[in-house]
């Protein structure tokens, strides 16, 4: 299971605090399973773990491998729960530097106009036999309508009809069920189509065809994300007690006056998955006056840079870890010279992993002691299985502790106010 350490966080609240937060933690557990909370026609996260479809997976691990020998290029057109999981997963699993696949962009995140100009002028040039780039795309767009996505991926299916006769078999979109103008773009041009289930808000759609496919053409075994995912799920409705003490400690923090939680990893592979994190907290609790701003921070870069304000600025931060026990690849420190001019030599034969625990202790050690409360969230591997349970075990989280504010964790009215400034300022009717 996925597990926490709290011990660096429970000296800043008292007995009382905790144990009123821990229960109230145990009745959202509750309000989640039983379907009482608020929003709970969103629930649909939990359903399709109850009962995996095993074969929409195998589907979509199939149309993945056809992608991925066709493929030079696939881009992921979509914004905010539309693109964030899949590029967590991708980015802590792929290579660093090297392609395994198709190379993966992202679109339709943004409103660069000239992001998308190069993005299309990169597309066009042809390789370096001469021969055309093969481009492959997937929109991904639950509601069809945001203007973000939806420009880009006019450009881009624009530009794809008129270079390949046959763009209609290299665009896939994945969207709801029905209505919307992008079903009747699908409609149209006849491309292939998944659905994303009603149930399944876009923040928490990362284990539905929304994530599943991109992750696939990644190279990725979904299958063993999935199960991963169906573990904790499992496990975690029998055990709640990481989970309880997690959203306990998050909750009784933000009653005493905390007002930021630094998410960070020492791991610079889980970055996607942080800023996945972010996206999946912020969005859900941030609401009716209530929440703590959950920013994002890359250690140990981010001690040189942010750092200092964490150690001694204004004290009203916590911090959230994503801890990795054993790594999957590692290197060692190279011998040096007996002169040991770089005096580095204390560190000769040590593994880059030991040392980067050092960094990790000593931060929580010295943040811990400079007022910042700290929480380890770890897991053994960084690999597909591990993930699966962290995605999981992150939605739970979100889902219990955002009922405890009060609110609703799966809807997000505020994100319409400024649709409304900025079509009123482009002249929408
Ligand atoms: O979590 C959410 O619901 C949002 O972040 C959406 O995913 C995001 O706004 C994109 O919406 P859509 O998929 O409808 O384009």
């Amino acid at each position: 299971m996925i597990s926490i350490d709290r011990i660096s966080a429970s000296g800043f609240l008292n007995d009382n605090e905790y144990t009123q937060a821990l229960e109230k933690a145990e009745s959202a557990f509750d309000m989640v399973v039983n379907g009482s909370g608020k929003g709970s026609e969103w629930l649909g996260w939990r359903r399709i773990l109850a009962s995996p479809n095993d074969a929409e997976l195998d589907e979509l691990a199939g149309y993945a491998a056809e992608i991925r020998s066709k493929a030079d290029i696939f881009i992921v057109c979509g914004i905010g729960g539309s693109y964030t999981g899949a590029m967590a997963i991708i980015k802590a699993l792929n290579p660093v530097f090297k392609l395994n696949g198709p190379e993966i962009i992202y679109a339709g995140h943004h409103m660069s106009g000239k992001y998308l100009k190069e993005l299309i002028e990169y597309l066009k040039e042809p390789k370096s036999d001469g021969a055309k780039k093969s481009v492959y795309l997937n929109v991904i767009s639950k509601s069809g309508t945001t203007l973000e996505t939806a420009l880009a991926f006019r450009m881009l299916r624009d530009w794809m009809h008129g270079f390949y006769e046959d763009a209609n078999k290299r665009i896939s979109a994945t969207t709801g069920p029905e209505g919307g103008v992008l079903n009747k773009i699908i409609e149209a041009e006849g491309y292939k189509k998944y659905v994303i289930p009603d149930d399944v808000g876009g923040r928490f759609s990362v284990l539905t065809p929304v994530g599943l496919l991109p992750i696939a053409v990644a190279g990725i075994d979904i299958q063993t994300l999935f199960y991963g995912a169906v573990t904790e799920f499992n496990e975690s409705e029998k055990d709640r007690a990481d989970i309880l003490a997690y959203a306990a400690t998050r909750y009784a923090l933000l009653n005493k006056g905390y007002a930021i939680d630094v998410i960070g990893s020492f791991e610079p592979e889980l970055m996607g998955f942080v800023a996945w994190i972010q996206q999946l907290i912020g969005e859900s609790e941030g609401k009716e006056g209530k929440g703590l701003y959950p920013a994002i921070a890359g250690y140990s870069t981010d001690l040189h840079s942010v750092g200092q304000l964490i150690q001694e600025g204004q004290r009203n931060i916590m911090e959230t870890l994503l801890v990795v026990d054993q790594p999957i690849s590692d290197t060692t420190v190279a011998g040096g010279d007996e002169s040991d001019t770089d005096q580095l030599n204390y560190l000769s034969g040590r593994l880059f992993h030991e040392i980067n625990r050092s960094a990790l202790n000593g931060t929580v050690e010295a943040h811990t002691a400079g007022g910042v409360p700290v929480v380890k969230i770890i897991i053994q591997k960084l690999n597909a299985q591990q993930l699966g349970r962290l995605i999981y075990f992150y939605e739970m989280f979100t889902a219990v502790y955002v009922y405890m504010l009060g609110v609703n964790p799966f809807n997000q009215p505020g994100v319409e106010d400024y649709k409304k400034a900025m079509y009123r300022l482009l002249g929408k009717n």
